[in-house]
C-alpha cells in the first residue's frame, strides 16, 4: 500500500548515504543502495524504507572483496565461519590452488590433513561431492573452486611421482578434469614446485589445459620465483598462446636477494604476451615475506646460501608452525643453529624430526617489486593465507585485503583506493566468471562491506599474526549480515559458486 512520504518499508535494507565504490575502478559517489532478499535492487536515491536501515555516512561501501587465491578448501568445511577471511571483508574465495585440490578425496585429505593436522573429514565423491557438501554445510563467504593438477596427478601416480606421466595416466587424470569441469569447477591449477606436480612434463599440462577449452581458466604456480623466474614464466605464457588458456601468474614475486629486480622482466613478458593478444593476469599478496614448509625451503638448497629459493640468509628464515615445540615459533633458523651451535641445514633437519610438516616465514622478497606487481593493471588479490590454527601463520591470512586498502592505497598513496578496490572486486569477477559478484549495481549479489576508509588496516604482524584488522564495521554475504560492527555473527550464508553454463 503506498502512502506518499516516502516511509514505505519496501526494502530488507538500506544503506544511506555511503561513499558507494561500485568496483568498476570509477571514483565512488555518495548514494543509497537498497537490497532485498539477496540481491542489490537499487543504487542513488531511496525514498522508500528498509526494515533495516544501516546509517553509512562517512563510511565507504563496496562489493565484498574476493579472495583469488585461496587454501581454505577444507578451512570451509572444518571452521566455516572463516573468521581471518570475512573479518577482512572477503566474500567470495576462490580455492584449488598451486595445484592443491578437493578431489579425488584420499589425496585430498592428504593435503587437509598438512593444513589442519589430525582432522577428521567424511568422504565426498569428485568435486561435486565437495561443492554438494558445501551446499549442505555452508560457510560464511562463497567458495569457489578450481582443480588441483598435484591431486588428480597424486590419485593418478600415487606415490611413484618422480617421473612423466604414461598415456594412460595422462588419459585417467583427463577423466577427473572432466569430472570436474562438469561438476562445476572454474578451471585448473599448477603447483609447479611442488611433489608431484613438479615432474609433470610440458606436454602433459598443455594436454590439460587444452581440456579447459579455449578461454579457460589456468593459474599456475611456476616452476621458479627465484633464479630461473623468466623461464619459469615464458613457459607458462607459452603454453596459454599454444591452448588458447587464460594464464594466471599466483602470488607473483621474485624471491631471493640475486633475484630482486626480476620483476620488471616477468612484468614485460607479461605485457609483451597481452599486446599480442594473450589473455594473461597476476595474483599477489601484499608483503616481502611468502611462507612455506621447511622441508621445502631445505631441499631448495637455498639454506646453504643459493638454491633454488634463490639467496636467502639464515635469518631470513623464521619458523612460523612448529608442532609440539612452540617454543621456537617466531624463531629465525639461523638463531636457532647458533644456540644450538650447528649448521643451518642440520638445524632445519632437526626441527623437521620434531614436526616433518613444519611451516616457515621467507623474508626473501624487497618492497620494490611487492610494489611494481601491485601497481600492474593485471594484479588481483589473493591472500594465499595458510588456515592453520597452529603456531604463527604468515599474517596474510589475516590481513591481506586491509592491508592493500589501508598501508598500500591510503597511506603509501600507491593506488588510488577505487582501483584497489577493482582489483579485488569487478576484476576478479569477471576474469572468474563470477555473475552477479564483485559489483554494486541493481542485480547485482548483496556481498557488501561496509568500512572506515580512514582507519582501515591490518593489525595482524608476522609476532602477532591473528589480530583482526581494524576498519571493517560491516561485512554481508548474499544480503546477510555475517560481520556487524566489526563482530563475527556466527551466519553462514555462503555458497557454493560453480561456473556458469
Ligand atoms: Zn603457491
Ligand atoms: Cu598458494
Amino acid at each position: 500500500m503506498a502512502r506518499p512520504g516516502g516511509d514505505d518499508v519496501r526494502f530488507d535494507l538500506v544503506f544511506r548515504g555511503g561513499r558507494v565504490y561500485d568496483g568498476s575502478g570509477r571514483p565512488p559517489v555518495v548514494a543509497d543502495v537498497a537490497v532485498t532478499d539477496d540481491r542489490v535492487v537499487r543504487v542513488g536515491d531511496v525514498p522508500d524504507r528498509g526494515s533495516v536501515e544501516v546509517d553509512a555516512q562517512g563510511l565507504c561501501l563496496a562489493p565484498g572483496f574476493i579472495d583469488v587465491h585461496s587454501h581454505d578448501d577444507f578451512a570451509a568445511l572444518l571452521e566455516p565461519a572463516l573468521p581471518f577471511k570475512v573479518m577482512q571483508g572477503v566474500t567470495t574465495e576462490i580455492v584449488g590452488n598451486c595445484g592443491m585440490g578437493v578431489a579425488p578425496f584420499e589425496p585430498a585429505l592428504a593435503l587437509a590433513r598438512s593444513f589442519h593436522p589430525g582432522c577428521e573429514l567424511a568422504p565426498w565423491a569428485g568435486h561435486r561431492g565437495y561443492l554438494e557438501r558445501l551446499d549442505a554445510e555452508p560457510p560464511s563467504a562463497n567458495v569457489a573452486v578450481l582443480a588441483g593438477h598435484g591431486t588428480l596427478r597424486s590419485a593418478v601416480l600415487g606415490e611413484d611421482c618422480r617421473r612423466a606421466a604414461t598415456d594412460a595416466e595422462l588419459t585417467q587424470m583427463m577423466r577427473l578434469l572432466d569430472e570436474a569441469l562438469q561438476a562445476g569447477v572454474l578451471g585448473l591449477s599448477t603447483g609447479l614446485i611442488y611433489e608431484p606436480g613438479r615432474d609433470a612434463s610440458e606436454a602433459e599440462l598443455v594436454e590439460l589445459a587444452r581440456q579447459l577449452g579455449e578461454g579457460g581458466l589456468y593459474t599456475t604456480h611456476v616452476r621458479s620465483e627465484a633464479d630461473a623466474l623468466l623461464d619459469a614464466v615464458a613457459e607458462a605464457l607459452a603454453l596459454g598462446e599454444r591452448t588458447g588458456v587464460s594464464v594466471q601468474l599466483s602470488h607473483h614475486k621474485a624471491s631471493g636477494r640475486n633475484n630482486w629486480g626480476k620483476v620488471v622482466d616477468s612484468l614485460a613478458m607479461v605485457d609483451a604476451a597481452r599486446q599480442r593478444g594473450a589473455d594473461v593476469w597476476l595474483d599477489q599478496y601484499p608483503y616481502t615475506a611468502s611462507s612455506t614448509s621447511l622441508a621445502a625451503v631445505l631441499a631448495s638448497g637455498s639454506l646453504q646460501g643459493h638454491g633454488r629459493m634463490g639467496e636467502l640468509r639464515p635469518q631470513d628464515v623464521v619458523l612460523a608452525t612448529v608442532e609440539g615445540q612452540p617454543e621456537w615459533e617466531g624463531a629465525p633458523l639461523g638463531e636457532l643453529a647458533r644456540s644450538w651451535q650447528i649448521g643451518v641445514e642440520d638445524a632445519a633437519r632437526r626441527v623437521l624430526a620434531a614436526d616433518a610438516h613444519a611451516w616457515v616465514v621467507v623474508h626473501g622478497m624487497c618492497e620494490e617489486d611487492v610494489r611494481r606487481v601491485l601497481q600492474h593493471p593485471a594484479t588481483m588479490i589473493g591472500s594465499d593465507g595458510l588456515p592453520t590454527s597452529l603456531g604463527r601463520p604468515h599474517p596474510r591470512l589475516y590481513g591481506t585485503f586491509p592491508r592493500i586498502l589501508g598501508h598500500y592505497a591510503r597511506d603509501v598513496a600507491l593506488l588510488p583506493l577505487e582501483r584497489a578496490i577493482h582489483k579485488m572486486t569487478a576484476l576478479p569477477a569477471a576474469r572468474f566468471g563470477l555473475r552477479g559478484r564483485g559489483k554494486i549495481e541493481p542485480g547485482a549479489f548483496a556481498d557488501l562491506v561496509l568500512f572506515d576508509a580512514a582507519t582501515i588496516l591490518d593489525q595482524a604482524t608476522f609476532d602477532a599474526p591473528r589480530r583482526p584488522p581494524a576498519g571493517v564495521r560491516d561485512v554481508y554475504v548474499n544480503g546477510r549480515a555475517v560481520v556487524r560492527g566489526g563482530r563475527h555473527l556466527g551466519t553462514r550464508p555462503g555458497r557454493a559458486l560453480r561456473r556458469a553454463a
